[in-house]
């Protein structure tokens, strides 16, 4: 289970969760929905969701899986019923476009929805109830404003977030330095390809002021390598 850090006034902890391959990425250049990692990744991933408030991904990643990350293991349902939580955190989905296909599976899932996402995006689930909140944080620039929209999700009592990609999302985070932890697994295969995602994708950050990490734990089961860092 992750460290516990102090609780940021006016934004959720927020807690990267990837898993990617030795040569460093999330996906291969098809963007084929990953089922690289092990059972042991996917039980790890399961306890970041279950210790979190909301689970947040990029349109892109719902797009590729159709699905949202849900807590299934009924001793970790448990865990957070005996913590007044819900059963399941709340799921949201960042996206500029909002064009999501309603027919997917997602939307039929027994968690709760939430969409983030600026004025346009927002305008064709204004009318509709597949998302439970709708949160539209836009930037002067019609960007998503990620600084208003972290304070928004605090206000809305989420206090620790599992961000769980794409790369897009990540960097976009990282960028406004809204990013505090990440666990990585390093799983045992090489996808390359110019095209894949990575961790991180976007424009990159230059070494001089790229954001600098503590390795506050590392843990090899079988074939992986679970990988924890601090964000300095
Ligand atoms: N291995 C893993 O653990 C793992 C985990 C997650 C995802 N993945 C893989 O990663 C791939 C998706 O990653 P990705 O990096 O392409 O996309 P992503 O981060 O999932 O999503 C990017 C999307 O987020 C929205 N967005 C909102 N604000 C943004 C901003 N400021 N900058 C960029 N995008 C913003 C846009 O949605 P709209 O296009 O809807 O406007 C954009 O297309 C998929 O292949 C998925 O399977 C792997």
């Amino acid at each position: 289970m992750s460290q516990l850090y102090p609780v940021k006034p006016n934004r959720p902890h927020t807690t990267v969760v990837l898993a990617m391959s030795a040569d460093g990425k999330i996906a291969d250049a098809h963007r084929t929905p990953p089922n690289f990692g092990s059972q042991a990744d996917y039980n790890a991933l399961e306890r970041q969701v279950a210790a979190a408030d909301g689970v947040l991904f990029g349109g892109a990643t719902l797009r590729a899986g159709g699905t949202a990350m849900r807590v299934m293991t009924p001793e970790l349902i448990a865990e957070r019923q005996q913590q007044g939580k819900p059963e399941q955190p709340a799921q949201i989905v960042g996206t500029l476009s909002g064009k999501l296909d309603p027919d997917l599976r997602f939307f039929r899932q027994p968690v709760p929805r939430w969409l983030l996402t600026v004025s346009s995006g927002a305008e064709a689930w204004q009318a509709s109830n597949h998302f439970e909140e709708i949160l539209i944080c836009e930037a002067d620039d019609q960007s998503l404003d990620w600084s208003s929209a972290l304070q928004r999700l605090a206000d809305l009592k989420i206090k620790r977030l599992a961000v769980l990609g794409g790369g897009a999302i990540v960097a976009a985070l990282l960028a406004h330095d809204l990013i505090d932890e990440l666990h990585l697994t390093v799983c045992p295969l090489l996808l390359g390809g110019e095209s894949a995602p990575s961790p991180v994708q976007g424009e990159g950050f230059g070494q001089d002021v790229a954001p600098r990490l503590e390795l506050l734990s590392s843990d090899v089961q079988g074939q992986e390598i679970f990988l924890h860092y601090r964000v300095r």
